[in-house]
């Protein structure tokens, strides 16, 4: 069992380290989530891998903890709803602006939502717009463990119907020993890095659309102001920022507005 001081110390350091706040009474979690982790580490308990972080620093075990606390949860065209307006109206507006697109999937997780957009790109493509502009696709994440997937890009037989319509799972991939693999036509769009949302992301240059969506519901309203002002900080004038369905930004940031289209409605930085 983990004691409350240890609870207590376990949620302080998910906090500070990376903006995770675990709530009141979720010592089974903790337990669960960490308990691959402790046979591999040669760990009896909980509390010993707890009392060996704090004793001396280990980097691997900091970051296998760090990993196995995140939740991954995703999946292709998650919500459906966002790419239907990135692929009617802000590709084609994105397109009459700028020379290049530039988008963010920031808390990618194993690359589903970017492959997605990266998808919708190649369908915008196909139709013969008046104006075709290079579009990256950069996707951050906290966890090295799941990045090191996105840069696969390949999935299992479960993952891969997760969303997809048939069409696009015959045409986005091609079978390989361990699974589908995304074909090089969406992969070449995407990028993907390793990112803390809590730490400085000047380095990452500015964008025209950010996704950061089911990431932010596991941060404290303190982490989501601080979150929200960096990204407003990456973003083109005008650059539109896409949340998870049961985000909203308004208690935290005065910086965007609601934009709404036949699709649904998009947050946009205001001028
Ligand atoms: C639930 S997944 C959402 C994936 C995708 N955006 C979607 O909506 O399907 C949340 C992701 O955020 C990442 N994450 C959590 N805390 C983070 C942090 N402080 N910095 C960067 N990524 C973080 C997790 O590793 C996880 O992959």
């Amino acid at each position: 069992m983990i004691d409350s001081r240890d609870y207590e110390e376990f949620s302080r350091f998910l906090s500070d380290c990376c903006g995770l706040v675990l709530g009141d009474s979720r010592q089974y979690l903790v337990s669960s989530r960490l308990s691959r982790l402790l046979d591999e580490f040669g760990f009896q308990s909980v509390p010993d891998l707890l009392h060996a972080m704090r004793k001396a620093p280990n980097p691997r075990l900091r970051t296998r903890v760090i990993d196995a606390m995140t939740t991954n949860e995703t999946s292709w065209f998650r919500d459906a709803f966002p790419f239907e307006i990135l692929r009617h109206v802000l590709l084609p507006e994105l397109a009459k602006k700028g020379a290049s697109i530039k988008v963010w999937s920031a808390g990618c997780s194993s690359g589903q939502e970017a492959y997605s957009i990266s998808m919708v790109v190649s369908e915008w493509e196909e139709s013969r717009p008046a104006r075709v502009v290079p579009v990256s696709i950069l996707g951050t994440d906290l966890s090295e463990g799941i990045l090191e997937e996105a840069r696969r890009g390949v999935y299992d037989g479960l993952s891969i119907v997760r969303g997809l319509s048939e069409a696009r799972r015959a045409r986005y991939f091609e079978t390989v020993a361990d699974g589908h693999r995304v074909i090089p036509e969406v992969q070449r769009r995407c990028r993907f890095q390793k990112l803390n949302l809590v730490d400085s992301y000047t380095a990452l240059g500015k964008f025209d659309l950010v996704f950061c969506r089911n990431v932010l519901i596991y941060f404290s309203a303190e982490t989501k102001r601080q979150v929200f002002d960096g990204i407003a900080r990456q973003m083109n004038p005008g650059g539109y920022l896409f949340l998870g369905a049961s985000e909203t930004a308004g208690p935290y940031s005065k910086a965007f507005e609601t934009v709404r289209t036949e699709y649904g409605s998009i947050l946009r930085l205001k001028s």
